[in-house]
């Protein structure tokens, strides 16, 4: 059983802790949202946002959900594409993107908008610079870069309007994230943290998996895993 938040939704699911987050996201969930592009990481199509507790401080970072197991969000908080709309209206990185014909084809949308996301949500200091270091990982093969850094541009801009609000209010009353943003930390304390699996001669384990998965992730579905990814007293 892995459990984790998607998006708003609690998840609970007994499919194989192997299966590729994407697949999961895209197949089981019907997120379709999240795109495939390469399925190797390298694209940034796939692109998803990781919200992990760390010394009781929620930290979100991008990821290629192509590469990731669904073992490694076990107590996380997976943030895709249809996670950073307000439902009524396009975010304020979604609108920029719009204004500024950033988008074309559309495949490497999501992607672009999940990281800069993630740049918003980090502690990086607001600067154009920063924010195009966010989406070095997302490639657009249509559209030409100098739109959508012009969309950067306006975010940066408005990013750099932040009054004294807590940085997360901030960011939701100006309509960069939606407002369920505020009590994932909550939730995510409340999910009791399991007991590592027993370890036997056929068990596999997984740390990134960045290269297994480009290389056999059929292979990885059937297989007795222990994600490595959450073991955080091997993180020194
Ligand atoms: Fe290209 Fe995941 S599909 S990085
Ligand atoms: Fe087509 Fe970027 S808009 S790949």
């Amino acid at each position: 059983m892995t459990t984790f938040i998607l998006n708003n939704e609690q998840i609970e699911t007994n499919q194989p802790s192997g299966m590729v987050m994407a697949d999961f996201i895209r197949y089981h969930q019907c997120l379709t949202g999240t795109k495939l592009g390469c399925r190797e990481g390298d694209c940034g199509a796939c692109t998803v946002l990781v919200g992990e507790l760390r010394d009781g401080k929620l930290v979100y970072e991008s990821m290629t959900s192509c590469l990731m197991p669904l073992g490694n969000a076990e107590g996380k908080h997976i943030v895709t594409v249809e996670g950073v709309n307000l439902r009524k209206n396009l975010n304020i990185a979604q609108q920029a993107m719009v204004d500024e014909g950033g988008t074309q084809c559309g495949i490497c949308t999501p992607g672009f908008i999940v990281s800069l996301c993630g740049f918003v949500l980090s502690d990086h200091p607001k600067i154009v610079e920063n924010a195009i270091n966010a989406v070095a990982g997302n490639i657009c093969r249509c559209t030409g870069y100098k739109s959508i850094e012009r969309a950067i541009g306006h975010i940066v801009t408005k990013l750099q309007e932040k009054d004294a609000l807590p940085p997360l209010a901030w960011l939701i009353e100006n309509e960069f994230l939606p407002s369920y943003f505020t009590g994932i930390q909550e939730r995510l304390e409340a999910i009791e943290p399991k007991a590592q699996p027993e370890i036997t001669e056929n068990t596999v384990f997984v740390g990134g998996g960045t290269d297994l998965y480009v290389q056999r992730p059929a292979q990885m579905l059937p297989a007795e895993i222990v994600h490595l990814y959450n073991r955080t007293d091997l993180k020194g």
